[in-house]
């Protein structure tokens, strides 16, 4: 990231932080809901099955960029799936970082060749190691592994949903970012308790053996990009919701933190990591924007 992103970035954290502000400076794009994938913890897949037209897609990326919106991520379904005639992913991340956003990621099940040199993130998902990961995945972890070794990119992080099929899985992610070729660092998150998943959901005695698991292996110097501050609030689902910073599009109407801000009572029981690092670090809390300040510097 250049050093006017930082200085840029900076700032904003001053605004938000300091005097309070609810300003966005994170945005996804949901451009399909299309997939090739039925995962067993997911519930928002092949619901309406739409590509987004370029069109639309570009408008909701100006929309997002005009509310400040300068770190975004392609979402889906799968990314990889989105075509407009002869146009890809890859041409929605080379028009969004002509448009000025300064960190774009795309968000992908990794079945498809990672061809994406002009992103700035790509954020693979791994649901464990072989036999947990297919458990969930459907068989799809060699096609997965051999995509990210011959991906043309080098910042690749692995990106885990952690429930009750893959908790054991954790030590075995770490491993597998440490020892893969083109793989800078690996995310983490709780199972976010959809009404159709609900089963998935780690108790909270489960999510405190996990954390410490993390914690752990981030003390070992594994590359592990989530903040150990944030862990009691995710244990505990303390933290507070939703998160004002992050907004998400799909076809023109904007939902603030997530599209799951519509289900009742779904954040009470929120998994996501992002929601309660940003949200603690937007407030102001001095230990998770220290060890932000840490943790991004390495990996972004
Ligand atoms: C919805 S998928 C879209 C992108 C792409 N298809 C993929 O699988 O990476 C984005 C991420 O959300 C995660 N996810 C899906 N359902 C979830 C849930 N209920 N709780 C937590 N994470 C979930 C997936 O594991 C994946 O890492
Ligand atoms: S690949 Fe992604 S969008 Fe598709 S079913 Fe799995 S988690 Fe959901
Ligand atoms: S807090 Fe945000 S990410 Fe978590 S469930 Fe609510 S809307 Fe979704």
């Amino acid at each position: 990231m250049k050093a006017s992103s930082y200085w840029y970035l900076a700032n904003f954290w001053i605004k938000t932080a300091l005097f309070k502000k609810k300003d966005p400076i994170i945005g996804s794009i949901i451009i399909t809901d299309r997939c090739n994938l039925r995962c067993k913890h997911c519930s928002v897949n092949n619901i309406t099955e739409i590509m987004y037209p370029y069109t639309q897609i570009k408008k909701d990326m100006q929309t997002l960029y005009d509310l400040g919106v300068r770190i975004l991520f392609l979402y889906g379904g799968e990314p990889f799936l989105w075509k407009d005639g002869d146009l890809t992913v890859r041409d929605l991340v080379v028009v969004a970082k002509k448009m000025g956003f300064m960190i774009v990621t795309v968000v992908t099940n990794g079945t498809f060749p990672i061809i994406l040199p002009e992103a700035d993130l790509i954020l693979v998902s791994l649901d464990g190691d072989k036999e947990r990961h297919n458990a969930i995945r459907g068989n799809t972890y060699d096609t997965i592994m051999a995509n990210v070794k011959n991906a043309n990119a080098k910042n690749i992080c692995l990106y885990m949903a952690i429930n009750k099929i893959n908790k054991d899985a954790v030590r075995e992610v770490c491993r597998i970012t440490n020892e893969t070729e083109n793989v800078k660092a690996v995310s983490f998150n709780f199972h976010t308790p959809y009404p159709d998943t609900k089963e998935l959901l780690l108790s909270v005695e489960e999510k405190r053996a996990v954390c410490e698991q993390i914690s752990q292996m981030k003390d070992e110097g594994f590359p592990i990009f989530n903040l150990k501050s944030a862990f009691p609030y995710l244990i505990n689902n303390s933290f507070p919701t939703p998160c004002h910073q992050s907004l998400i599009i799909e076809n023109g109407k904007i939902s603030v933190c997530g599209r799951c801000i519509d289900e009742p009572g779904l954040c009470e029981a929120c998994g996501y990591f992002f929601a309660a690092e940003y949200t603690l670090l937007f407030k102001g809390n001095l230990k998770i924007t220290l060890e932000a300040l840490k943790t991004y510097s390495k990996y972004i």
